[in-house]
């Protein structure tokens, strides 16, 4: 099992749009098809994330994460949680947890920063992984200063994707 983030950003730099949602929704030429993630998913066992990147998915009209476990971290379950969706407020706890359920697929961490920073920090993250979108949004939330500009950053696969994008996926150290 490996636990590898794919986020999207953009190339001034940012994750969200201004307005707060990930920066992916600004492109036109956005979905998940087109920019690889469903041939990701594949791969995968569970996804991994913050509360506030979670809440959004509540209200979806399409559950975004079909035949994957999830897991969240949070200090409470947000109202309409699904009862599949593990939420816990440790993040230690959290990861045992996600190890237990682990069936041999990767897990993706879907974000945010906050989230991100914390399982790198544990040691956790094996791979991030950036999808750099042909945009420019001018304003909105970076990885840092959330992520600590202490992390050495190895380049270990790059891919040009269709729409203009770029995948580049980095280790750690
Ligand atoms: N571009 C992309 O691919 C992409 C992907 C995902 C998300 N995003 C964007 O990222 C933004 C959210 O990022 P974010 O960094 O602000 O939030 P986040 O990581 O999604 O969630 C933050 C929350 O997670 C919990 N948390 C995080 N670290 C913790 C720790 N060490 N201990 C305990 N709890 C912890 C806390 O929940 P409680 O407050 O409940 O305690 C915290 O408020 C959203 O706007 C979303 O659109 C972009």
């Amino acid at each position: 099992m490996q636990i590898r983030t794919r986020m999207c950003v953009s190339l001034d730099g940012y994750v969200t749009t201004p307005d707060g949602w990930p920066v992916q929704v600004a492109d036109p030429n956005w979905s998940p098809e087109a920019f690889g993630f469903v041939d990701f998913q594949k791969g995968l066992d569970a996804v991994l994330m913050g509360r506030t990147t979670f809440e959004p998915a509540i209200s979806a009209e399409r559950w975004p994460w079909p035949d994957l476990d999830n897991f969240v971290l949070g200090s409470h379950r947000p109202e309409g949680t699904p009862d599949h969706v593990v939420v816990d407020s440790d993040p230690e706890r959290l990861l045992e947890q996600v190890r237990a359920a682990n069936k041999g697929g990767d897990v993706h961490l879907v974000g945010g920063p906050r989230t991100v920073e914390t399982y790198r920090r544990l040691g956790a993250l094996d791979k991030l992984g950036l999808i750099v979108m042909p945009l420019l949004v001018g304003a909105g939330l970076q990885l840092t200063p959330a992520l600590s500009t202490d992390a050495a950053l190895r380049l270990e696969e790059q891919h040009v994707l269709p729409k203009g994008a770029v995948e580049l996926v980095y280790t750690f150290g």
